[in-house]
């Protein structure tokens, strides 16, 4: 029985594409049971239904504060008994309930290698600084944001000539193959969260896993 996976999904949905894709194509076992998301207008709920993914919205904006509204989607999500929750663009910041209920559960994809660049405006940051890499990184969701324990980067070099638009672009094309398959690697148990620290073939991972792009 393949691991079931909530995606949660505030946009575009191009990374939510790749998880339908990949496991069209059979190269990612995942049972994607529900697609949710805070924004009834999110293109990416559209691309659930054309691939027969269940959905589920809840407008954030229908709620005084953030507590309520994450308990509401919890009980949403509940419903659909995920044991593997992705977040794929979802641009809420998580309630410490939300995150203690679903602890060790919940993935996220940040556009930066972290612990560098957390928060917004990654790509122009990068270009600001000189950086000569840069990439995105798979991580477990924890209480302190972007900052849980790393499982995979992929990483490409800067061209310093290149606009933040277009690093943007490249940066998006190589989370589409990092992200399905780092959730690959959680939803087959080779990579685990256990004592607030990722879990690599039973060894604790310091370092998350490297990719290199062109
Ligand atoms: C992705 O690039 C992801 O890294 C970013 O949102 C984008 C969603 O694109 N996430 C964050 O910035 C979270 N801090 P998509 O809707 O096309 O998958």
């Amino acid at each position: 029985m393949s691991c079931r996976a909530a995606i949660l999904i505030s946009g575009s949905g191009t990374n939510l594409q790749a998880f339908i894709d990949a496991v069209a194509a059979g190269s990612l076992e995942l049972d994607l049971c529900v697609v949710f998301s805070n924004n009834p207008n999110a293109f990416g709920l559209q691309r659930a239904e054309k691939a027969g993914i269940p959905t589920a919205c809840i407008e954030h904006g229908d709620f005084s504060d953030r507590e309520s509204f994450d308990r509401a989607v919890i009980e949403e999500l509940d419903r659909w008994n995920p044991e593997l929750l992705i977040l794929a663009g979802f641009m809420r910041i998580l309630s410490p309930t939300f995150v203690k209920h679903y602890e060790g559960k919940v993935l996220n994809i940040h556009p930066a290698l972290l612990p560098k660049y957390p928060g917004l405006n990654t790509h122009q940051r990068v270009l600001d600084a000189g950086d000569k890499w840069h990439g995105s990184t798979v991580h477990f969701v924890t209480e302190e944001l972007d900052g849980g324990p790393r499982i995979l980067a992929g990483r490409l070099r800067v061209d310093p000539n290149e606009t933040a638009e277009e690093l943007l672009h490249r940066v998006q094309t190589i989370e589409h193959q990092v992200y399905p398959e780092a959730a690959g690697l959680v939803g087959s148990g080779r990579v685990a969260f256990n004592d607030g620290q990722a879990w690599i073939d039973g060894k604790v991972a310091d370092e998350p896993i490297v990719r290199t792009f062109p």
